[in-house]
């Protein structure tokens, strides 16, 4: 059975790492969130933020990065900044607060389907994009600087333009069935 296009792109995404260096304009961005923003949700309102670092715009996110940066190894800094300035742009990407765990668990879950928007979304378009989840990037001092304070970090997405080399070999996925019980 040919394939949708719906399905090509889910099958056919693939996360990546390393960009050329080509810039990305923000209108372009602005129409793919625009785009991502109609996930669904179960809270009063959307309940995810973005903050969006473009081109020198990243600057501002290195700067807020800094009391963090400072505490850690000169290696795993370079690490982490050489992923911030590789990529044309970096989303930073949070959970607004509600105030019970259900509404922060549905806030989370909605949030994850609207990056996975975005993700589908960027690889139509031929732009790269990375999910990242790791532990810098929850500082509070962080979250302070750019606006983001008491916010549930879910994700700093990089985003940007890349050679087919850049493109990883497909991580391999266990069949449907070791996850699915059907009953009918
Ligand atoms: C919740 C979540 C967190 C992730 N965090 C990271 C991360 O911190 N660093 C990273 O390089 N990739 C991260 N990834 C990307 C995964 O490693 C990637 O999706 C996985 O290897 C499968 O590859 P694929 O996206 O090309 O199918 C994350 C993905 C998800 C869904």
């Amino acid at each position: 059975m040919t394939k949708t296009t719906a399905q090509q792109l889910i099958e056919t995404r693939r996360t990546i790492r390393t960009f050329n260096g080509e810039p990305i304009e923000t209108k372009v961005l602005y129409d793919l969130l625009n785009s991502a923003h109609h996930a669904p949700f179960h809270n009063k309102v959307e309940p995810w933020n973005v903050y969006l670092f473009n081109g020198e715009g990243k600057h501002v996110l290195l700067d807020a990065l800094e009391p963090a940066f400072s505490e850690m190894a000169e290696p795993q800094r370079e690490k982490v900044a050489g992923h911030i300035r590789n990529a044309a742009a970096c989303l930073y990407v949070t959970a607004k607060a509600f105030e019970t765990e259900k509404g922060n668990k549905d806030a989370l879950l909605a949030t994850a389907a609207f990056i996975q928007n975005l993700q589908l979304l960027c690889t139509e378009q031929n732009l790269g994009i990375v999910w990242r989840t790791g532990g810098v990037f929850d500082d509070a001092r962080m979250k302070e600087s750019i606006g983001a304070e008491g916010e549930t970090f879910v994700g700093l997405l990089q985003i940007g333009k890349y050679d087919e080399a850049a493109i990883p070999s497909k991580k391999p996925r266990q069949s449907l069935d070791a996850h699915l019980a059907i009953f009918e």
